[in-house]
């Protein structure tokens, strides 16, 4: 114990250092080096790194320091390169900073530039406002850091196919790929949902194949749905939704990566996922005509029996690597559907001709035909893990996304492989399915590799894959933060790491964040009681309330917890009742979302109703939202024998109310949830328990109460204002198992 806080003391004295990813080793010594007018940065002619630097001392702190390639100012920045070594070796640095001199030790410039963004991280995060920051001290602390890289792939991919994102947001996507010094763009540029990349040879590409009819919904180009998917042949076909980057747009995306150190590799997918091609080019499908609405299944695949689909391919792929000097060149082979494969007769007289067995032999045919034809210009071919069926290809590299199972096939054939397992790396699910400390947690070498296996490893990549993110905001919340985790995951050393070590750092990245107007996702406090009826004194519990990101507080009148508000730091006792409303909560106001707990006072004993189901009432106003007080009379009011099986009594535009009683026989946790279309609310004695409300398509939403045994009153709305229609309620006592809310603990 004694030890323990000795240690916090020490560690409180020494200057916080922050930085993700975490350095392979750091000491921090006594004093800090100020940046002031006086600084002089010395490096070699052209290093990009010192550059980056004046660019940052200049953008917040307003400082303009000149770059010298020999100085005799007693107040410097030195870059120095040295020669490869085993501690300085390739994206590898020393950074020695004193109160009057840093040191920059290098032996690539990739290694310089980390160097600058551990610098960056090292300094006030006002460093990354956007605007001009008076009055800040811009100081880093003495410290000696040796750093390389775990991984030398390190990636974010960013589908900009189903929804297109523009140039500036592609360079703000770089920007933060570089900060946490990863080093691959995967740049998914074609699928189903859009071309994006211009390409001289084939016009319609983009004049058709980037342009979809925008089908409405409350997202741009519509809600997504591969079955609606239809491109514009002519501008009478409607509102229109896309957009892609000219080559000179691509070639200025391509040099600003460069500058920061980033590969970016491009993905043109083939055979499949090309619906927006086969719109364009019909003639490169197995059927020759556009794919319709609702398309065929397998209409989004290139004929591979046609020579015409070989040659399109080889042109474009000789446009793009004009484009990108990447060493891979990514070509998908993902989630072929092969039914149009296999109805074809031109490609079933190919699978005879090139002595394959099936279908899947085909598939593979064509992906080692771009193998040779990528060797052959001197590039590497990269795909999914799909391009292991069939045979894998001499030189491919396989992206392992089905889980593990495909690198590790990949390594055992002697095959590179980066790691990409939905488990853990895709980034559009939802932080309920993939928490950031669940990305923390990963470990891209899989433990069935042997050590000389494992070299095979070339590291792992996070995918943000955009059917349902559709706006930039969005992505940001998507990616951050768990891409911090991930940049940890690929570059630090995994002896050590600690979730709770990591906390505190993740924090003082996400309010740089802040500075940038970058957003993030904050935790939603996991309580443990929605509602709790009160028999003497409870506990409130909230499960993660060490969350990083912003700290947890609460309030107990209802109101939104403020930076004022007091902080969680246990279980809450409560002998009254109460509303306790709790966020995490960021010093600037920002808020994440909310979690109330009514605490409340058990009822005084009743006794179940005479009749055995509910209540039954309908009202023929539409209600936004069913917790407004009611209007008008209903026009029908009868008996629900079950909640679950009431019939509909009116098409479109209702309210129905339930009420009566409930008799809980066990004491203990109860969960209900409800399902609806559109909105609907439970309430137990007076208590919201479940909160499903609000104009919206079929879903389900619980909430957990703490209930005494007794008999309660219990109240259901549901509302209906348009199109599809439903509602369930299920509950679950202690003990129990989920299901319909029983019909027997009802009366009336
Ligand atoms: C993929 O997610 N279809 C690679
Ligand atoms: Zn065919």
């Amino acid at each position: 114990m004694l030890l323990a806080v000795s240690l916090a003391t020490v560690s409180s004295l020494a200057p916080a250092v922050t930085v993700i990813p975490k350095p392979l080793d750091l000491t921090v010594g006594a004093g800090e080096f100020v940046f002031d007018p006086s600084t002089v940065i010395v490096a070699p002619e052209g290093l990009g790194a010192a550059r980056h630097l004046k660019d940052l001392m200049h953008r917040a702190p307003g400082l303009k320091l000149s770059v010298v390639s020999e100085s005799g100012s007693r107040h410097q920045v030195v870059f120095e390169k040295a020669a490869p070594s085993p501690t300085l070796g390739k994206e590898a640095y020393i950074l020695h900073a004193t109160p009057t001199r840093v040191t920059v030790k290098y032996s690539d410039p990739a290694g310089a530039f980390y160097a600058v963004q551990t610098i960056r991280q090292l300094l006030p995060s006002r460093i990354d406002s956007t605007n001009l920051a008076d009055g800040v001290r811009w100081s880093i602390p003495s410290v000696t850091i040796r750093d390389k890289p775990r991984f030398g792939w390190r990636g974010m991919h960013l589908d900009v196919s189903r929804h297109f994102f523009d140039t500036d947001f592609i360079k703000e996507y770089i920007d933060w790929i570089a900060m946490m010094k990863m080093n691959v763009f995967h740049w998914h540029l074609v699928d189903d949902g859009g071309w994006r990349m211009e390409v001289k040879k084939y016009p319609k590409l983009t004049e058709i194949g980037a342009w979809r009819i925008d089908t409405g919904g409350k997202w741009p180009g519509g809600d997504w749905n591969y079955a609606n998917i239809r491109f514009c042949m002519s501008p009478e076909d409607g509102p229109r939704y896309g957009g892609f980057y000219t080559q000179d747009e691509i070639k200025e995306i391509v040099r600003y990566a460069a500058d920061r150190h980033i590969e970016v590799v491009p993905e043109i997918e083939l055979p499949g996922h090309s619906l927006a091609v086969i719109a364009a080019y019909p003639e490169l499908g197995c059927e020759g005509t556009p794919p319709g609405p609702r398309g065929k299944p397998g209409a989004n695949a290139y004929c591979a029996g046609l020579d015409a689909s070989y040659r399109f391919l080889e042109d474009v792929l000789t446009e793009t690597l004009a484009l990108f000097p990447s060493k891979f060149v990514h070509i998908g082979a993902d989630e072929l559907d092969k039914r149009l494969w296999q109805k074809c007769p031109r490609c079933k007289a190919k699978v005879a001709q090139i002595g394959a067995k099936d279908m899947d032999g085909l598939q593979s045919y064509m992906v080692r035909y771009f193998d040779k034809w990528l060797a052959s210009h001197d590039r590497r071919l990269i795909g999914w893990d799909e391009i292991l069926e069939g045979g894998l290809a001499e030189g491919a590299t396989v992206m392992s996304w089905r889980g593990n199972a495909g690198g590790i096939e990949a390594a055992k054939q002697g095959k590179n492989t980066v790691m990409s397992p939905t488990t853990h790396c895709y980034f559009d699910y939802s932080y309920q399915n993939i928490p950031t400390e669940h990305v923390y947690a990963w470990d891209p070498v899989p433990k069935e590799l042997t050590a000389t296996q494992s070299k095979l490893v070339l590291g792992g990549q996070a995918n943000v894959w955009t059917e349902y993110i559709a706006t930039e905001e969005r992505c940001e919340e998507m990616v951050f933060p768990r891409a911090y985790a991930m940049s940890e995951v690929l570059w630090s050393d995994p002896k050590g790491r600690d979730w709770n070590e990591f906390g505190p750092r993740l924090n003082s990245q996400l309010r740089r964040l802040n500075e940038m107007g970058v957003r993030y996702h904050l935790s939603t406090p996991d309580v443990e009681y929605d509602a709790i009826f009160l028999q003497g004194e409870a506990r409130v519990v909230v499960k993660n309330a060490n969350a990083p990101a912003g700290v947890l507080r609460y309030t107990t009148d209802g109101t939104l917890p403020t930076p004022d508000a007091p902080k969680y730091t246990g279980p809450i006792p409560v002998g009254k009742p109460k509303v306790l409303t709790f966020a995490f909560v960021w010093p600037d106001g920002v808020t994440g979302d909310v979690r109330r707990v009514e605490v409340l006072k058990a009822p005084a004993p009743q006794s179940p109703g005479s009749t055995p189901g509910l209540r039954e009432e309908w009202f023929a106003e539409p209600y936004q939202k069913v917790a407004t007080p009611l209007k008008t009379q209903p026009f029908y009011s009868g008996t629900a024998p079950d909640p679950n099986k009431i019939p509909l009594r009116r098409e479109d535009e209702f309210l129905v109310r339930l009420t009566g009683k409930i008799t809980i026989q066990k004491a203990g946790l109860h969960t209900f949830w409800l399902t609806s279309d559109d909105g609907s609310l439970l309430r137990i004695g007076g208590a919201t328990v479940v909160d499903n409300d609000g104009a919206h398509a079929m879903a389900t939403q619980r909430g957990r109460v703490l209930l005494p045994a007794g008999t309660y009153s219990l109240e259901i709305f549901w509302s209906e204002l348009g199109g599809d229609q439903g509602l369930r309620i299920d509950h679950q006592p202690p003990g129990g198992k989920r299901d319909r809310i029983s019909p027997k603990i009802l009366s009336r």
